[in-house]
């Protein structure tokens, strides 16, 4: 059959994710989908019933990643791979990871009932954990499953309650038995919302990154003295939160005292005991530093340490680091990259030649497999936000995007 015309079903794929986006829904139009919880897994459930329900062959393996598979007519090829993640931001948006898992199943809907065949197998997945909010770090899954973190050490990361990673993913019953281990792959697509300003900016509908900035995060711990505020002298006092406020604004100003061309966020912090009448002794808070130079980032990273040990000794409030975790910047293939942008064109869509500012499961998949992503525009470049918004006819576009750009590579030889 001709595919030249074929498109999928926009408003089924709307369908799905206003489905989707129940599961979890905030009183402020947003979603709370924390990886392994209820509404993960209610959300999980969900989709592993539409796979069946277009004969796919759906495996989950031991980091609780859903895989569903559509043969082609040569199995023994490596397959084409599409997907992104259902878990959300604690307070997030309806489209952030769930429209890159609704998108290749819209693909795969459209394909099914067409009965068209592909010359490979395609294979559409869900990541475990690709945001790393409630268990840091991000993307562990896919990075678990390319092989480049080790299963165990994710299983014993744990949550604010000390909850285990593993124990959760038992709770839910999503610890499949099929190792967490990578696989030849032809090529991989990501799509998902651009999270970002840029193509709303420049007027385009399709974004097709060149690559993911590095990703770089640190865990900080800062020991103070507890007292009553009343009678303690404000001479010799060990407060660990103003330790953590002046340690906060060096991290605001790293990226200009470093030239720019980066990006360094405080987005979380816990002050103890946190009671208005007692000076604060334990602080905890993150650092999140992003370059497309990952040299640049660690030199950004000795400025700062540095500056964080003189204030720790400057106010008497010793200081503990963890360098929890670094992923690299991502070159995507420029091939495959290259076919995003002709597909879109071919489409009569506007695309956008960029950068991916926000992480993606695609991180990983990039160091074992040739790699692309898909971008469509977020209104008012808002995400991980309740407000994040994209309109349903971007939505339909990336995804006939994605279908041809899937249909291509899975009848190369
Ligand atoms: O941190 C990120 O950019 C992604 O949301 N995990
Ligand atoms: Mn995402
Ligand atoms: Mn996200």
């Amino acid at each position: 059959m001709n595919t030249e015309d074929l498109r999928i079903n926009g408003k089924r794929l709307q369908q799905t994710l206003e489905e989707m986006a129940k599961i979890g829904a905030t009183p402020g139009g947003g979603v709370q989908r924390l990886t392994l919880t209820d509404e993960d897994q209610a959300a999980r459930d969900l989709f592993v019933k539409w796979l069946k329900e277009i004969d796919l062959d759906v495996t989950i393996d031991e980091m609780g990643n859903i895989f569903g598979r559509r043969a082609g007519t040569d199995n023994d090829l490596p397959p084409v791979m599409s997907g992104s993640h259902i878990d959300s931001q604690p307070k997030g948006g309806r489209f952030d990871g769930i429209l890159g898992v609704m998108g290749p199943l819209e693909v795969l809907r459209t394909l099914h009932e067409n009965n068209i065949e592909t010359k490979r197998p395609i294979v559409i997945v869900d990541w475990t954990n690709e945001e790393g909010s409630r268990f840091a770090p991000a993307m562990v899954s896919s990075g678990v499953w390319a092989g480049a973190l080790e299963r165990d050490w994710a299983y014993d990361r744990t949550d604010i309650n000390a909850k285990r990673f593993e124990d959760e993913l038992i709770r839910i019953g999503y610890k499949g038995d099929v190792p967490a281990k990578k696989w030849p792959l032809h090529a991989y697509y990501e799509y998902h919302i651009e999270q970002g300003p840029m193509l709303e900016r420049e007027g385009k509908r399709i974004g097709a990154p060149k690559g993911i900035l590095c990703l770089h995060w640190y865990d900080i711990y800062l020991e103070g003295e507890a007292n009553q505020v009343g009678p303690t002298p404000m001479e010799g006092r060990h407060d660990a939160l103003c330790a953590a406020a002046e340690m906060i604004l060096t991290v605001n100003r790293l990226p200009d005292d470093m030239g720019g061309n980066m990006v360094a966020t405080v987005g979380e912090i816990q002050n103890y005991p946190n009671s208005r009448n007692i000076i604060p002794d334990k602080v905890h808070f993150t650092v999140d530093i992003r370059s497309w130079d990952d040299d640049h980032a660690i030199k950004a990273w000795e400025r700062l340490r540095q500056d964080f040990e003189a204030i720790a000794q400057n106010r008497g409030c010793p200081i503990r680091i963890e360098e929890t975790w670094r992923v690299e910047h991502s070159p995507f293939d420029e091939k495959l990259v290259q076919r995003v942008l002709n597909v879109a064109e071919e489409l009569s869509y506007p695309g956008l030649y960029m950068v991916s500012g926000a992480g993606h499961d695609a991180s990983y998949m990039n160091q074992i497999a040739p790699t692309a992503m898909i971008f469509v525009p977020s209104i008012g470049g808002r995400s991980h936000v309740e407000v994040e918004n994209t309109t349903w006819e971007d939505c339909e576009a990336g995804g006939n995007v994605l279908l041809h750009c899937l249909l291509q590579s899975a009848n190369e030889s």
